[in-house]
């Protein structure tokens, strides 16, 4: 019989977080020529010159999150390219199969999958992602409490002219989100598709950039929140804002490969007695035509 107790070890939770993966439609269901009569013309023209995100280094990445299934996966948006139903169809059936319950998957809407009235309109996105969405309409924000982390997932995707990206989430949402995130909770973890901030601590340029930014990082300021995930930029970041907020974007999961870590990346948020300890990036390997660990960052304990 062994003497004293060994302290209990604290719980850990993981919550995995891609982006922008930007399916494409399967083979067989190219969308009819006269639906690219829109802002899709540039789109269309990009795909047609073959710079697309290659749809099996999306499978990859999934393939590697079910081997080690997280407790919840969160996709931060531009889950298609032309925001087509085809493509969030074939976005959704391939999430179905990375292990993780739908029900504990989290997807938001990125400035693609608004990229018309049309699509907006026709609620392409809800439709087509809905076994991800629990309720019909959606309304944003909507709030997944892990144990005691809450993870609150907004939309900033709005229809926007040609030429332009941004993003807004408008003062309803923003005022929903501040109340919501008032609940009791260990950890707080907000997603938004269009960052407030760069790299370099400053916004983005107004036609690409979160229009709301300023005010969300306000409000995220003074509700604690810890992590701030983004996607958008297809850039791979990490800034932390002197009130202690950390931004972090996951770059794009289907960054057309060159390098090792040039590639697509996704993250793996570690919590452990609901506070985040650890960030580790997995990065697709070209030779290997897999996902594999690339780095990590502790943030030690209590850290945000
Ligand atoms: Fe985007």
């Amino acid at each position: 019989m062994s003497g004293a107790a060994s302290p209990a070890r604290p719980v850990r939770r993981v919550v995995a977080h891609l982006s922008d993966p930007h399916v494409l439609w399967a083979p067989g269901r190219r969308p009819p020529w006269w639906t690219f009569l829109n802002k899709r013309v540039l789109g269309g023209l990009n795909l047609l010159l073959k710079r697309r995100h290659p749809v099996a280094q999306f499978e990859a990445a999934l393939d590697d999150i079910a081997a080690d299934p997280p407790d919840a996966l969160v996709v931060t948006g531009d889950l298609s390219n032309l925001a087509y139903a085809a493509e969030f169809e074939r976005a959704r059936d391939l999430l179905l199969g990375c292990g993780v319950p739908p029900e504990r998957v989290v997807v938001i809407p990125g400035n693609h999958d608004a990229y018309t009235r049309g699509s907006v309109r026709r609620r392409a996105f809800e439709r087509g992602l809905a076994p991800f969405l629990a309720a019909e309409p959606v309304r944003w924000p909507r709030f997944l409490l892990l144990d005691e982390i809450l993870l609150a997932a907004t939309s900033s995707a709005v229809p926007t002219p040609w030429f332009t990206a941004y993003g807004r989430l408008g003062a309803e949402q923003l005022e929903a989100l501040r109340e919501g995130l008032a609940a009791p909770a260990t950890a707080r973890v907000v997603l938004v598709h269009h960052p407030p901030l760069q790299a370099n601590g400053r916004p983005d340029h107004r036609w690409r950039g979160n229009r709301d930014g300023a005010r969300l990082l306000e409000l995220c300021h003074e509700a604690g929140v810890d992590l701030l995930l983004c996607g958008h930029t297809h850039r791979r970041f990490q800034y932390r804002t002197p009130e202690g907020l950390r931004i972090v974007c996951a770059g794009s999961v289907t960054q057309p490969p060159r390098a090792l870590g040039e590639a697509g990346t996704y993250h793996r948020y570690i919590f452990e007695g609901g506070r985040p300890t650890a960030i580790e990036t997995r990065a697709f390997d070209p030779e290997r035509r897999a996902f594999c660990a690339y780095e990590g960052i502790v943030l030690g304990a209590g850290a945000s």
